[in-house]
């Protein structure tokens, strides 16, 4: 039998994708409700970590614990794979011991080894190239806040990465339209916009791109690896701040949304993101629900 990975949102049909997230919000429900729903009893999620994070280990974690199972973190630091154990060999012990492993790193074709030759499901917690969680989260809560986004037009203003990419394949999925607002050099790759050619636009200008959205995304302008070139960054991106004024040429009804962690200041301004049109609170709450609708679909047959 073959083995079912998450590392990119591709590898969902748009259906499971919609039935996802509606799944996520009844889970968010049972939840709130203290309904007590544990299918994954004795089962153990690995967490390895080659970057940091808040919202991704907590919410994997808590998740595991609410479904009845635990999980395991794993950091190169006390492991032998920060010593150049190969990932092959890696992935075939560590999935002869837990039930699915969720990974972050860097470059996408190590997460894409690792998962040929793990016996369980893998999942990706971020590499360079996306960040498919986090569009669960952020699909679910606009499906919270305003419904179908089939249709809706989304701005992305910032840096073309692995977010960025994720949302493209994201507009592909649902359907909606996705204007980037990035500059000269900071595109999304070739590859990817050509594949979401039908759904993409680029528009230099984040006023203009904004004009007519339902929702407006950013992030950071250097992503954990890029902190050597976070100056020459600051530069770049200097007009790509969403702010009230670029707010402004949105719908009345726009979201705002963030990946977090945020620089009040560079890619948004602090009357934004505190702002009642800001779901971002919202959004790193569902990285929690969303990745338990995920583990039950990779792994509750
Ligand atoms: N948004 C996100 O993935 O946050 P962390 O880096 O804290 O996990
Ligand atoms: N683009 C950011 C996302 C952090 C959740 C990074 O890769 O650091």
């Amino acid at each position: 039998m073959s083995v079912r990975h998450f590392l990119t949102l591709m590898d969902l049909s748009a259906e499971e994708f919609r039935t996802l997230i509606h799944r996520a919000t009844e889970l968010k429900a049972m939840q709130r409700k203290g309904e007590l729903y544990e299918p994954l009893r004795n089962k153990v999620l690995g967490m390895v970590f080659e970057k940091s994070s808040t919202r991704t280990r907590v919410s994997f974690e808590t998740g595991m614990i609410q479904f009845g199972g635990s999980a395991i973190f794993l950091s190169p630091r006390d492991t032998q794979l920060g010593r150049g154990e190969p990932i092959e060999d890696s992935a075939r012990v560590l999935s002869r011991m837990v039930d699915v492993i969720m990974i972050r790193t860097y470059e996408h074709e190590k997460i894409e080894t690792f998962a040929q030759y793990s016996k369980v499901p893998v999942i990706n917690a971020l590499t360079d190239m996306y960040h498919p969680c986090q569009l669960l989260a952020d699909m679910q809560t606009y499906s919270e806040h305003r419904g179908d986004i089939r249709g809706k037009t989304v701005t992305w203003v910032g840096d073309g990465n692995n977010m960025c990419h994720s949302y493209i394949n994201a507009a592909r999925q649902l359907d909606f339209k996705l204007h980037i607002a990035c500059p000269e050099g900071f595109d999304p790759t070739p590859e990817m916009l050509k594949a979401g050619r039908d759904h993409v636009e680029i528009i230099r200008d984040p006023m203009a791109a904004a004009k007519g959205s339902d929702l407006l995304v950013t992030d950071v302008w250097a992503s954990m690896g890029q902190e050597e070139e976070m100056v020459r960054r600051r530069e770049a991106f200097a007009d790509y701040q969403v702010n009230a004024e670029v707010m402004a040429q949105a719908h009345t009804d726009a979201l705002f949304m963030h990946c977090l962690p945020a620089h009040r200041g560079e890619e948004v301004s602090s009357e934004v993101i505190d702002a009642p049109d800001s779901v971002v609170w919202d959004e790193a709450e569902n990285r929690l629900h969303s990745q338990k609708a995920l583990l039950e679909l990779l792994l509750v047959k």
